[in-house]
């Protein structure tokens, strides 16, 4: 069975064109691009669905109150019988009537390895910023389903990379990206398609190939 996906978004896109192009190499066959939702109508992600031939719309924020916003999503999401929301660099926080109709239905890639820097407020270049300010030897990414909490749903996959001396946000940021990000969340969407996500509390099982 195909499943139906969502891919919300604000920005660049890189994640989005990470999952197309593992679509394109044969690795997601039971996987349909349904749709790309964007709330920033420049954003250059919808280019790279365009491209791809993957429909597209755009709903803003602005002037809507995070409920109205919220609902406009679900709906939709639901009138184009989305069966997985992938939130890749999506940066408006959804109310929390979203995570009841999408509950393990929805996952989102952060670019640290939670629970370090993740929650209100990290996002994009500040969360590798907080990175190496603080220190860390190692960083990476995650790829969470998504609940009520600012990255606090369970973790299906994670990666890690070193940091190195002469890092500076940027670089952290692209190798994250490069090395991380657009490993595993293709690899996540391909697990939750083959069914081999079982969620268990905050515990995700993944189950072997059949
Ligand atoms: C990615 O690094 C993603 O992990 C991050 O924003 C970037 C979007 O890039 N998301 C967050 O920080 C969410 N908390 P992209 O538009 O090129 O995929």
């Amino acid at each position: 069975m195909l499943t139906r996906v969502a891919v919300l978004v604000s920005g660049g896109g890189t994640n989005l064109q990470a999952l197309i192009d593992a679509k394109a190499r044969g690795m997601l066959p039971n996987v349909e691009f349904s749709l790309v939702i964007s709330n920033n109508p420049d954003a250059y992600a919808l280019t790279r669905a365009k491209q791809a031939g993957i429909p597209t719309c755009i709903i803003e924020r602005r002037g809507k109150k995070r409920e109205t916003f919220t609902q406009l999503i679900c709906q939709t999401l639901q009138d184009a019988q989305i069966d997985l929301v992938v939130l890749a660099g999506f940066m408006v926080i959804l109310s929390p009537q979203f995570f009841e109709a999408f509950e393990n239905r929805t996952m989102n890639v952060h670019p640290a390895l939670i629970p370090s820097f993740c929650g209100e407020g990290y996002y994009g270049l500040r969360v590798h910023e907080q990175a190496l300010a603080y220190g860390v030897k190692v960083s990476g990414a995650t790829v969470h389903f998504v609940n009520a909490v600012a990255d606090g749903g369970p973790i299906i996959l994670q990666k890690a990379i070193a940091v190195l001396e002469q890092d500076t946000p940027e670089t952290l940021q692209r190798r994250v990206m490069e090395q991380c990000e657009w490993v595993i969340l293709p690899q996540a969407v391909r697990l939750f398609s083959e069914g081999r996500l079982r969620v268990e509390g905050r515990i995700v099982r993944i189950l072997e190939e059949s």
